[in-house]
C-alpha cells in the first residue's frame, strides 16, 4: 500500500519505519528541511535503540520529504503524526494537525484514502479533522469531497526507547471508524502485525510464545478515549505506588518489596509499580492534563487523575526536600545530577523530572552538575539557561560533590564504578531516585544511601 506519513517525530518516525520494514511503499513529510535531509543521510533525528538498523532494512521503501505535493495526492493511507504539544490552559494544541488536515485536503487527487489520527488528540478530534480535510478539498479543488475521505482514530501505545518493538509486537491495535471501507484498509495495511507473520529483525526478535494481535475495532469517540483511559490509568498506577511509597518509608517497610506483593496479584499486574521520582515525558503529563481538561468543558471533575497529578509533582520536591534534610544548608553545596532524559534510552527530556529538580536546586543556591549518556547535546539546545551545568562524565559530575542524585537509571550508571566514585566526592550521599542502585554495595563503599521511598 502506499503510506503517508505527517510528522516524523517519535511516533511518526518510529509507525513509517515499520511499516515500510513490513513492505509498504512509506513516504515521511515534515517541514523541518533539517530532519528530512538527516533522514535522507541515513541518519536519525531522535536516539531510539534500533531505528538506525530498521531504517537502513526498510530503505528501499522509504522516502522522505518536505512537501504534500510529492507524498499525499495518491496515497492509500495517510498518518498524521504531528506534535500536539500542550497550551498554557492544559489543552493540546492543535495547529499542526490542523495545518495537516488542510495540507491533505488540498493536495489529495485520488478517489479514496484514510487519513489516520495518529497523533493524540482530543475526544471529537476525529470529526473535526475530517471536517478540515473536506473544506480544504472542496476550496481547492471546487468539487464535493463527497466519498473520497474517511477519517479514522489509531492511538499509538508505543513507549520511547522501545518504540520499535512496542510497534512490532503491539499488545492491541485499536481502530476508530464508523466506515467499513476504512476498516478494511487498515486491517491491510496492519495483516502482518495482527498475524504476526513478518519475520522479524534479529536485534527485535518476537517476544517468545506471542500470537496474533487483538484488535480492537470501536467508534472514533471511544479510539480516542482509549488512549487518554491507557495513559492516564498508567500515571495514576506509578502515582499510587509512589504515594504507598511515601507511607512505606514512614513505617519502615521495603518498597520494592512492597510493589511485588501487590503486583504479583494478577488483578494488580507487576509492570509500572516501579517507584521513584515519577513520570515524565511527552505523554503522561499532556494526556491527564487534557483529560482533566475535556471533563471540565463537560462540567466534570477527575479528582482521581488530579490527585495523580499532583502526588507526582510532589515526588519532584522531595528530592530536594530529602538533600536538604540531609545537608541541612543547600547554599553553596554542590550536587551531581546523573540523567537527564525522562527515562533511560531515549534523548527526550519532555517533563524530564531532572530539568524541574536542577533548576529547583539552582533557586536553593546550589551549585548543580549534570550528566546524561545521550541527552546532553539536546539539554544544551533545549535548555540554554541550563547549558552550563553540563558536564562530559559521571566522574566529572561527582569531583567535589556534597551529593549524587540518580535522576534517570540508565543501565551505564548502574554499572559505574561507585567505588571509585565516592572517592572523588565531598560527601558520600546518594540519592537513589529510581530505587535502581544496589543498596548494600553502596553502603559498603561508605555512601549515605538514601532511597526516594526509605
Ligand atoms: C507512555 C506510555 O507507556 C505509552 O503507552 C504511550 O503511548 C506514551 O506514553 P513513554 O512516555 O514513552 O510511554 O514512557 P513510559 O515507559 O510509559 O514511562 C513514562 C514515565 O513513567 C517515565 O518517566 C518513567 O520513568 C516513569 N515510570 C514508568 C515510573 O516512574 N515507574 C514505572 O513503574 C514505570
Amino acid at each position: 500500500m502506499n503510506v503517508s506519513i505527517i510528522g516524523t517525530g517519535y511516533v511518526g518516525l518510529t509507525t513509517g519505519t515499520c511499516l515500510a520494514f513490513l513492505g509498504h511503499k512509506v513516504t515521511c513529510i515534515d517541514s523541518d528541511e533539517k530532519k528530512i535531509a538527516l533522514l535522507r543521510a541515513g541518519k536519525t533525528p531522535i536516539y531510539e535503540p534500533y531505528l538506525t538498523e530498521l531504517l537502513a532494512e526498510a530503505a528501499p521503501n522509504l522516502q522522505f520529504c518536505c512537501d504534500y505535493a510529492s507524498a499525499v495526492p495518491h496515497a492509500d493511507v495517510i498518518f498524521i503524526a504531528v506534535g500536539t504539544p500542550p497550551s498554557p490552559n492544559g489543552s493540546p494544541d492543535l495547529r499542526h494537525v490542523s495545518a495537516a488536515a488542510q495540507g491533505i485536503g488540498q493536495h489529495y487527487a485520488g478517489d479514496f484514502t484514510v487519513v489516520v489520527n495518529k497523533s493524540t488528540v482530543p475526544i471529537g478530534s476525529g470529526n473535526w479533522v475530517d471536517s478540515i480535510v473536506r473544506e480544504s478539498y472542496e476550496k481547492h479543488h471546487g468539487k464535493k469531497a463527497n466519498g473520497h475521505f474517511s477519517v479514522a482514530s489509531n492511538p499509538e501505545f508505543l513507549r520511547e526507547g522501545t518504540g520499535l518493538h512496542d510497534s512490532l509486537y503491539p499488545d492491541r491495535v485499536v481502530i476508530g471508524s464508523d466506515d467499513k471501507r476504512c476498516l478494511e484498509v487498515l486491517y491491510s495495511l496492519y495483516r502482518p502485525i495482527l498475524d504476526q507473520t513478518f519475520a522479524p529483525p534479529p536485534y527485535l526478535p518476537r517476544p517468545e510464545g506471542m500470537g496474533a494481535v487483538p484488535l480492537i475495532s470501536a467508534d472514533l469517540a471511544s479510539a480516542e478515549l482509549i488512549k487518554y483511559a491507557a495513559n492516564a490509568f498508567l500515571a495514576l498506577k506509578i502515582s499510587y505506588i509512589n504515594e504507598i511509597g511515601q507511607l512505606s518509608e514512614k513505617v519502615g517497610a521495603d518498597i520494592q518489596q512492597v510493589a511485588k506483593g501487590i503486583g504479583l496479584d494478577a488483578r494488580i499486574g507487576m509492570r509500572f509499580l516501579q517507584s521513584g521520582i515519577g513520570w515524565g515525558g511527552s505523554c503522561f503529563g499532556k494526556d491527564t492534563s487534557a483529560l482533566v481538561s475535556t471533563a471540565a468543558e463537560y462540567n466534570l471533575t477527575m479528582p482521581i487523575v488530579e490527585a495523580a497529578r499532583e502526588i507526582n509533582r510532589r515526588q519532584r520536591e522531595r528530592v530536594v526536600d530529602k538533600l536538604l534534610g540531609e545537608l541541612k544548608i543547600l547554599k553553596g553545596r554542590t550536587i551531581g545530577l546523573l540523567g537527564l532524559a525522562f527515562k533511560p534510552n531515549t534523548d527526550d527530556l519532555r517533563e524530564a523530572p531532572a530539568i524541574d529538580i536542577a533548576r529547583k536546586l539552582v533557586e536553593r543556591g546550589c551549585k548543580v552538575r549534570v550528566h546524561d549518556p545521550v541527552a546532553l547535546e539536546r539539554f544544551r539546545q533545549e535548555y540554554p539557561d541550563l547549558a552550563m551545568l553540563a558536564s562530559e562524565s559521571a566522574e566529572e559530575v561527582a569531583d567535589d560533590a556534597d551529593a549524587l542524585v540518580l535522576v534517570t537509571e540508565w543501565q551505564q550508571y548502574l554499572e559505574l564504578d561507585w567505588e571509585a566514585l565516592a572517592g572523588r566526592m565531598r560527601s558520600r550521599i546518594v540519592l537513589d531516585g529510581r530505587n535502581a542502585l544496589d543498596r548494600a554495595r553502596l553502603t559498603r563503599f561508605g555512601f549515605r544511601y538514601l532511597g526516594i521511598a526509605g
